[in-house]
This record gives C-alpha cells, sequence and structure tokens, in this order.
C-alpha cells in the first residue's frame, strides 16, 4: 500500500527532513514549501534522473538554462498575456476563491458548502506580476516565467546553429516556474513555485504523429523505470475542451494521488504555435532551413512537461509502505536506489572511540562512492527505523566483533536481510548490490 493521506507523507516530510512549511515562524505560507536536507537530495536525484534520459543519454537532446526574467514581450507573443486563465468564481457567503473547472459540484462553495452563491465566473490570470526597476509603472511590467519552454522558443535559433543540429532535435530544460495559482494546496502538489523540467522536440511537421507518441512511451517507462507501481501510473488523452491555448493534442501522464487520478506530466503536441508566434512578434526568423530540400519551414514541436516538486510528491506516497514486523508498524520508503536521499548509512553500535575511528574509515571509504550518512546516536533499532523512513537502500553496521575481525554487517532495507563480510569487500560487494540501479 503507499500512503494513502496527504497527511501522512507531510507528516514524515517535516519529521525527518524532507519538506517544511515556508516561511513557518511567521505562521506559514500556504502556497510554499521548503526543502530540508534530504528534500533537496531527492529533487537533485530527481533532476539527475530526468537529465541523464533526456539529454545526456542522447544525440539528439541538448540542455539550456534560460532566464526566469524575460521581455514582457515573450509573454505577449506566447499568448500568455491573453489567454493564461483559469475559471475563477468567488462565494459571496464566505468570500473564498475556486477553480470553476476543479469544483466537484459546479453549485456548491467547498468551503462553506452553500450552494448557489458563486458570483459570475471570471478568467482570472495566472502570471505572477514584477516591474524592473524603480518605477512600478506599466513600462517596467514583466512576468516571471509560468513555464521553462518559452525560454527554449525564443533561443530555438542560438542553440540550433552553435550546436549544429539537424532536425529532428530536442532542447531541455530544469527550473522553476511561477504561476499566481486560485487554489493552491495539497501538499506541494500545486504552488505558486514550483520547478519544471521540459524538453522541445522539434520535428518535421509529417513526423509529428510518430513523435507525439515516441514521447508518451518514452515518458509513461520512466516513471516505471523509476519504481512507480504500473498500477497507480497512466496515460490520459485531453479532451479537445481541456487543450491549452497552444496545443493541437495533449496527453497527462497521470498518478493515482490520495484524492483520485491527477496529473503528473503533461505531453503536448505544440504544432508551430510558438516559433511562429515569436517570428511574427520579433521579426526574427526562426523557420528552419533544409538544406537538401532547400526550403524553409516551421518545425512542429512535442512537449513532455514535468514537475520536479511534483514527482518528488508522487514518488514518496508511492514509496511510502508500512509492514508488521514483529508485532510492530514499520515504516519504510521503498525508493529506488536513483531516487533515495542517502545509498549507504554507516551506523556504530557504540560510540567509543575505537568503533568511531573504524565508522570514519569505513564511511571515508563510501563516500568517495554514494551520498552516505554516519549516524551514532540513539538504539540501532531506532536508527534502522529512521533509515528505512527516509529510504536508505544499505544499513552497514559495526560492533565490536569488528574491532577483531574486520568485518561489518550489511542489512538491505527491503528484505531486511543481513550479510556480514569483509570492510576490503565493502565497496564492491554494494556496487554489485547496486548493480544497474544507480
Ligand atoms: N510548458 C507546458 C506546461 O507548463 P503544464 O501542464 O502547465 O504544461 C507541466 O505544466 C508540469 O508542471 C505539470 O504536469 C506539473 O507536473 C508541473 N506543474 C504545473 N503547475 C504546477 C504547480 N502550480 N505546482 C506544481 N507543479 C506544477
Amino acid at each position: 500500500m503507499p500512503a494513502d493521506s496527504l497527511e501522512t507523507i507531510a507528516n514524515l516530510s517535516k519529521r525527518r527532513g524532507f519538506v517544511f512549511p515556508a516561511s513557518e515562524i511567521y505562521g506559514g505560507l500556504r502556497s510554499s514549501w521548503d526543502y530540508g536536507p534530504l528534500g533537496a537530495e531527492l529533487l537533485r536525484n530527481i533532476r539527475d534522473a530526468w537529465w541523464t534520459t533526456m539529454v545526456r543519454d542522447r544525440d539528439d537532446v541538448v540542455g539550456l538554462d534560460s532566464s526566469i526574467i524575460q521581455s514582457r514581450q515573450v509573454w505577449v507573443a506566447s499568448g500568455h498575456e491573453e489567454s493564461f486563465t483559469d475559471p475563477l468564481v468567488e462565494c459571496t457567503n464566505c468570500n473564498v476563491r475556486s477553480r470553476l473547472d476543479k469544483l466537484e459540484d459546479p453549485e456548491e462553495c467547498p468551503s462553506c458548502g452553500k450552494r448557489g452563491t458563486f458570483t459570475e465566473v471570471r478568467d482570472f490570470n495566472l502570471l505572477l506580476k514584477t516591474f524592473l526597476g524603480p518605477v512600478e509603472d506599466d513600462a517596467a511590467l514583466t512576468y516571471l516565467r509560468p513555464e521553462t519552454a518559452q525560454g527554449i522558443f525564443i533561443n530555438f535559433e542560438n542553440v540550433r546553429r552553435s550546436s549544429r543540429l539537424r532536425l529532428p532535435f530536442g532542447i531541455a530544460q530544469i527550473g522553476k516556474s511561477f504561476r499566481n495559482e486560485i487554489t493552491p494546496g495539497q501538499f506541494v502538489f500545486r504552488t505558486r513555485e514550483f520547478e519544471q523540467m521540459e524538453m522541445e522536440f522539434f520535428c518535421r511537421p509529417d513526423e509529428v504523429e510518430h513523435w507525439y507518441q515516441y514521447w508518451l512511451d518514452a515518458r509513461m517507462q520512466w516513471y516505471l523505470d523509476l519504481g512507480m507501481h504500473p498500477d497507480r501510473v497512466r496515460m490520459r488523452a485531453h479532451q479537445p475542451e481541456e487543450l491549452a491555448h497552444y496545443a493541437a493534442a495533449a496527453s497527462d501522464v497521470e498518478y493515482l494521488f490520495p484524492w483520485g487520478w491527477d496529473e503528473l506530466e503533461g505531453v503536448a503536441n505544440r504544432t508551430d504555435f510558438d516559433l511562429r508566434a515569436h517570428t511574427e512578434s520579433s521579426g526574427e526568423d526562426l523557420r528552419y532551413y533544409d538544406q537538401e530540400a532547400d526550403e524553409r519551414f516551421f518545425p512542429y514541436v512535442i512537449e513532455p512537461a514535468a514537475g520536479v516538486t511534483r514527482s518528488a510528491f508522487a514518488f514518496l506516497i508511492d514509496a511510502y509502505q508500512e509492514e508488521e514486523v514483529r508485532a510492530e508498524t514499520r515504516v519504510v520508503l521503498k525508493l529506488h536506489p536513483k531516487l533515495a536521499p542517502i545509498k549507504v548509512a554507516v551506523l556504530p553500535l557504540s560510540k567509543k572511540d575505537d568503533l568511531i575511528e573504524v565508522t570514519q574509515r569505513v564511511a571515508k571509504q563510501l563516500r568517495s562512492h554514494w551520498a552516505i550518512e554516519v549516524d551514532v546516536t540513539q538504539s540501532i533499532g531506532r536508527r534502522y527505523r529512521r533509515q528505512d523512513e527516509i529510504g536508505t537502500p544499505y544499513c552497514v553496521t559495526i560492533d565490536f566483533d569488528t574491532l577483531e575481525d574486520q568485518a561489518v554487517t550489511v542489512r538491505e532495507r527491503d528484505t531486511m536481510e543481513q550479510d556480514r563480510l569483509p570492510i576490503q569487500g565493502l565497496v564492491s560487494y554494494l556496487i554489485d548490490k547496486f548493480g544497474d540501479r544507480l
């Protein structure tokens, strides 16, 4: 069983240092969260796993790191200033605002339960405004980016030319995005500041169907390869009325969250909408020149767009398990080793100097290979419990016999099986155990 409630994950996250409420000492900010020591590692591991699959392992995708703040014209041309809206209603009884498209019952206020109290629906723009320079007037207005994608489109020609790329090819980017969400919530699922992993894959217009299907399959496989349970992840095609203003077709990778199926990642056919719009708006010709055919055209784009923070949440829920062990409940995060914040914990049985000396020697050996943690506090049972709860795949225990036989005990997280082996062979034993899962 994965975690069946959002509170279970929120509590564990706070207790163990994955996620803290932002601005907590000032009462918190509903839409923001801070990532603690383990959360920072988890996010980093998700980014690395994505970057390796989407960029490093391929010869047709390159990376980019563009600015969060761009010219306002980018957001005018992309259609965001005009059309990046959610339908908003306000309850005249309790004044709480809701997204009409997310209401279970379009007549009933989810906050006070009154019916028929909503105002007329109005389109609420999600762009987060900011002003550049000292004067807060219209000329200084721009927005924090609501998606990383536009940074890719406006750099299309820079990247193509400098990297000497030919179609089909992709440009990938990971970074923060911002949206003034009407109803942030469900822990880190929907926040006003979040992190995205997006790739724009440019291809010939007549190949767009092939690449759409290719990326649907590839993106689903990425979650499965990272251990997500096949019964809790699915692909769902959008209905025409759901499509974003730039998309001809789109599907969502959905995860079975505690409140039901919801979006994890979107894969969209953005056609030539963005390159065409920026060409028209900027006057720079962003068409692709095909030398062999001596023709210029706008490539079509398939875009897999995932969330770093949202997938971290889904991976935590999916990995969470409660098991009965010797009449006690063991909480264990069965995270894929690639995602686990700590790969190996080193636990000396006592704080005595000679054990600490061996512990440090072992830790030094392991640290050059993996993220490790040395824990010397509390009973060994409690320390195992903590490592299970944070998803550490292996614990290495150093006991008094170690001083005699130079051997340690390795405990595996999922099976709890233990092996005794010489310190000398520890690194190669663990390399073997991790196999190609790292
Ligand atoms: N460039 C296309 C685009 O941005 P999207 O479906 O709006 O598409 C892509 O966003 C992904 O970004 C989502 O599937 C989700 O994982 C993440 N995301 C979007 N809005 C979010 C929010 N408010 N909080 C957390 N993650 C969000």
